[in-house]
Parts: structure tokens; sequence; C-alpha cells
């Protein structure tokens, strides 16, 4: 059964406060990660719902593909530090995912967006040096650069609906 570990705060906002606390990630805090990151697809799904705009839409669910894609590295990174097998949840197991809480594409949405992709970028650069392996090191600076990237598309999805 693929379980977050019970000491991860309950919502997907509050984890990814926590996680911007933590310099050295513990296995746990690998494993909400992977929940939170593997909860980005539905996010970013449920933002390009929001807007008609097809360039706008594809390059949010190309953001989305891509979180997803980050907790399938945490998920190797778990593997190579501690041997664990771990799969990343489905939606329906995921407490991560859920509800986007707006329901418009504000200029305050999606600033909110871009900082919190670059805070990821940065984020993933100390886990980085956290961790005690280079190969596991080496996967969570590739999901660091795509934050920044996805952060850079976001600015780009503003300037299309300002457009
Ligand atoms: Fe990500
Ligand atoms: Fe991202």
């Amino acid at each position: 059964m693929n379980q977050l570990p019970k000491q991860m705060p309950a919502d997907g906002m509050s984890a990814y406060a926590y996680f911007l606390t933590v310099e050295r990630p513990s296995i746990d805090d690998l494993k909400g990660m992977m929940f939170l990151e593997a909860s980005g697809q539905g996010l970013y799904d449920g933002l390009a719902a929001l807007t008609d705009k097809d360039e706008a839409r594809q390059i949010l669910a190309r953001n989305g593909r891509e979180e997803r894609a980050h907790a399938h590295r945490l998920r190797r990174a778990i593997k190579i530090l501690s041997g664990e097998t771990v799969e990343v949840p489905a939606p329906e197991e995921n407490p991560y995912h859920g509800a986007l809480g707006f329901d418009a594409l504000t200029p305050d949405v999606l600033e909110g967006l871009i900082g919190a992709e670059f805070d990821g970028e940065k984020l993933y650069n100390v886990w980085a040096d956290g961790v005690d392996n280079a190969d596991a090191a080496k996967l969570l600076r590739q999901n660091g650069r795509e934050e920044g990237r996805h952060g850079q598309r976001v600015r780009k999805v503003m300037s299309l609906l300002r457009g």
C-alpha cells in the first residue's frame, strides 16, 4: 500500500511550507515530496482548464506532465538512498491531490505559482547538497532545473493571457 508518511502535513500547501524548512531530507521527506509532486499534474491540469487559450493550456499541461516525472525521479532517489521500493501514488490514494482553491488564472495566482516554482528550484539544490549519494543528488538537481523552467513557462503564460 502506498501511503503518505504519517508525520507529513495534511495538505499540499502546508507540506510545501514544511519542505522549504528542510535542508537534509529524510527518506520520509522524500516520500512526502513524491506525493506533492504527483499532485502537481492534477494542479496544472486544473489550471489549464481555466483558460481557453490553446498555447497557455499546452504550456501548463506540459509543466504538469513534468511534475509527475519529478515524482518518478524521487521514487528512484528513494530506492538509491534506502533500497526501498515505493510507487508514485495515483490521484485517489494521494491526500495532496485536490481542489485548487481558486477559479481563475489571476495575476496573483500566477505570480504565486512562479514564486513556488523558483523556490522549488532552490530547494532541490539544497536537498541535492544534503543527500549522501551522487546519483540521488543528480536526480534532485534535474528536478530543480526543471522547476526553474516551469517558472519561466508560467511567466510566458502570464504574458499570453495579458496579450
Ligand atoms: Fe516538480
Ligand atoms: Fe514545477
